[in-house]
């Protein structure tokens, strides 16, 4: 590679860069949807799937992403088009890194929206607004903050206002610095809950449920969201991995942190539910609720337990903490892009996307608000702005884009180069190399047409 822009900062060490890339993959998708796909899916057969995508797709697609970052060191877009360049194949290769940074620009713009929600919920939950709640009071606290345009736009704007700030601090004064403390705050406050669940809620329950696996119990349509939020949760093809291992330290190995970064990932996600579901089943909730599962169900629960006011504001900081590093992740693209493309400094860019994200968000804000504009009714179907953000993002764009990086680094790549920077034993090698060329794509291409089958997209 002749000239690679190396102006970029570093990560300080390997273990920064592994929490600061935990601190990406865990957030919303851990805490929020996690349990609640597994509640609907029928529980273990679904967590067993879904560790088999994780190991089989989401980490051989993480270190194609890490090393494109490694070896292109800019933003994802002008990674990929140095290395294109430098195997001499075709410019257009660059849209792939691009599309990256477009997904996860519009990931942000309705993650930071629920990440207001959470917001929220410290506050009510601090206050004491669930105790002794009813259902029903629950369900309309709830649809209020969701319809309150306003206090969604409050919230929104607080969240991404603390993003930009922290980024604009740049690589170690900011994102470094916050996640060293964020990370093993939002551990502890989870095993506290997991503690505390444990011994208060049904757990043996939780545990059958998660991991006893039932496999009539499972479906194609389950397989297929396995797969799907392996993307989501691993923060792949969204322009964060290829931009986090930009600033890699040169001596760090991206196989064994990739790997590191994938089990704490997992991790996580099985801890939230089982912090979640002893508490769903001692209270005869049910865990099949859905993407409420976590703001209408597990009020109600706090509401009623001792010492409920205390485990759900911790519950909802925890949430935000999540959240929150996983935002600075998802913006951090953006922002590098203006430094690189048009020079202008880290505030300026920060500010600067965060006003474009803002802009977005109002699109989700008003979806949740019931503004007509922003809801649909076609053909029967219904949806939103929202659900078609959404959607394109996780169904569409994540998907090709995790193919594409596939294809591009198993294809693209001189094989000789990826050995010398994995430095794997010769079987091993082989043996991601084949997962890479031919079983990732191949299985990310079924999801893909089944998640794009028109009838699919909007459910
Ligand atoms: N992985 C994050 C989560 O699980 C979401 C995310 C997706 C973050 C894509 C960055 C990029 O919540």
């Amino acid at each position: 590679m002749s000239k690679v822009n190396k102006t970029h900062a570093q990560w300080s060490n390997r273990f920064a860069y592994i929490l600061a890339a935990t601190g990406a993959a865990v957030g919303l998708g851990n805490i929020w949807k996690f349990p609640y796909i597994v509640g609907e899916n029928g529980g273990g057969a679904f967590v067993l799937v879904y560790l088999f995508c994780i190991a089989i797709v989401g980490v051989p697609v993480m270190i194609a992403e890490v090393y494109l970052g490694k070896k292109g060191r800019q933003s994802p877009m002008r990674a990929v088009a140095t290395i294109a360049k430098q195997y001499s194949v075709s410019n257009c290769w660059k849209y792939a890194g691009g599309m990256g940074v477009a997904a996860g620009y519009l990931i942000l713009s309705f993650y930071a929206v629920i990440a207001g929600w959470a917001c929220a919920y410290v506050l009510q939950s601090a206050t004491g607004q669930f105790d002794n709640a009813t259902p029903a009071q629950i369900q309309t606290g709830f649809a209020e903050l969701t319809s309150s345009p306003l206090t969604l736009i409050g919230w929104t704007t607080f969240m991404l206002a603390i993003t930009a700030a922290v980024v604009a601090k740049g690589l170690q004064q900011g994102l470094e610095r916050c996640v060293r403390y964020m990370m093993p705050a939002m551990f502890i406050l989870l095993l506290v809950i997991a503690g505390y669940s444990a011994s208060y809620g049904d757990f043996s329950q939780a545990l059958s449920f998660m991991f006893e696996p039932d496999f009539s119990k499972l479906t194609v349509h389950a397989v297929l969201e396995a797969l799907g939020h392996s993307f989501f949760t691993l923060s792949l093809a969204s322009g964060v991995m290829i931009m986090y291992g930009a600033y890699l330290p040169d001596e760090t190995s991206i196989v064994k942190t990739s790997i590191w970064i994938a089990i704490a990932d997992t991790l996580v996600a099985l801890l939230a539910g089982l912090a979640i579901f002893p508490i769903v089943f001692e209270n005869n909730l049910t865990p099949s609720a859905g993407p409420s599962l976590i703001f209408e169900t597990l009020p109600l629960a706090f509401g009623q337990m001792p010492g409920g006011q205390i485990i759900g504001t911790v519950f909802f900081v925890m949430l935000v903490f999540a959240a929150f590093t996983s935002a600075i992740a998802l913006i951090e693209s953006s922002v590098a892009w203006f430094v690189e493309k048009k020079g202008y400094g880290r505030v300026a860019s920060a500010v600067l996307s965060a006003t474009g994200l803002w802009l977005l968000s109002l699109l989700s804000i008003f979806s949740f608000t019931g503004a007509t504009w922003a809801n649909f009714d076609i053909m029967s179907l219904q949806f939103s702005l929202f659900d078609v953000i959404d959607k394109l993002t996780s169904n569409i764009m994540l998907p090709l884009g995790g193919l594409l990086i596939a294809i591009f680094v198993g294809w693209k790549v001189r094989q000789n180069d990826l050995a010398a920077e994995l430095k794997l034993p010769e079987n091993a090698f082989k043996l991601s190399f084949i997962l890479l060329k031919y079983v990732t794509p191949a299985i990310v291409l079924i999801v893909f047409i089944y998640m794009t089958r028109i009838i699919n997209l909007f459910k």
